[in-house]
């Protein structure tokens, strides 16, 4: 089996970058290799992270087009370039067209921090889920991986993770609990998974073979 190259994409802080970061240093990345990191804002932490540990890294700037179909065009060409055989949205908070997601149909992961169906879709990101969660007051909440459509977070579901939500959170502490308890755990094993081969899709579902 041929190593796979994979591509992760962020917009700010990095955490999950590090999650995945660390899991290769310890082995934990099967097959797969982190060959580059690309950013959608300058100045990203998530670029030191990357530099930290000798990737490389590009940074594509959103507000540097003018829709997102340019924009994604972009990045299409990007990814071919750096021959991406895996791209993980790490904290990327750019929902890229149909012209990357058909190019790569089935080789785009994002983690979203809530178990969708719930408190997912366009206007959910970063600390408004939690917000949301909070509002309506669930007990659980948690963080998905999917596969990447055109379609914002409704693809194919790889991993998800409960935590529990507790009477005094606030959106920061609710979303600190899911990164260490979920997050940071679910990624790296769904990339691990579909570097060896392990995930297929049949019927817009997934079948994991442990
Ligand atoms: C994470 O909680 C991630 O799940 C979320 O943004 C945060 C990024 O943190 N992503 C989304 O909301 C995408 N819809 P990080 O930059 O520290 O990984």
């Amino acid at each position: 089996m041929s190593k796979k190259n994979i591509v992760v994409l962020v917009s700010g802080g990095g955490t999950n970058l590090q999650a995945l970061i660390d899991a290769g240093k310890r082995g934990e990345l099967g097959n797969g290799e982190i060959t580059c990191v690309i950013s959608s804002k300058e100045g990203a932490y998530a670029l030191t992270r990357a530099k930290e540990n000798n990737i490389k890294t590009r940074t594509l700037i959103r507000k540097d087009y003018s829709d997102i179909a340019s924009y994604s065009k972009a990045m299409r060409d990007a990814l071919f370039e750096e021959n991406a055989d895996l791209i993980v949205y790490a904290g990327f908070m750019t929902i890229l067209d149909e012209n990357v997601c058909d190019e790569f149909p089935n080789k785009m992961i994002n983690v979203h921090p809530a178990l969708i169906p719930s408190f997912c879709g366009k206007g959910f990101y970063g600390l408004h889920v939690h917000e949301e969660a909070l509002k309506k007051g669930v007990k659980v909440s948690g963080a998905t991986v999917h596969f990447v459509t055109a379609e914002c977070d409704a693809g194919p579901i790889i991993l998800q993770k409960a935590v529990e939500v507790l009477d005094d959170d606030k959106p920061e502490t609710l979303q600190k609990r899911i990164m260490e308890n979920a997050e940071w755990k679910i990624l790296p094993e769904a990339v691990r998974l579909f570097c060896d081969d392990k995930i297929t899709v049949e019927n817009g579902k997934t079948i994991i073979s442990k």
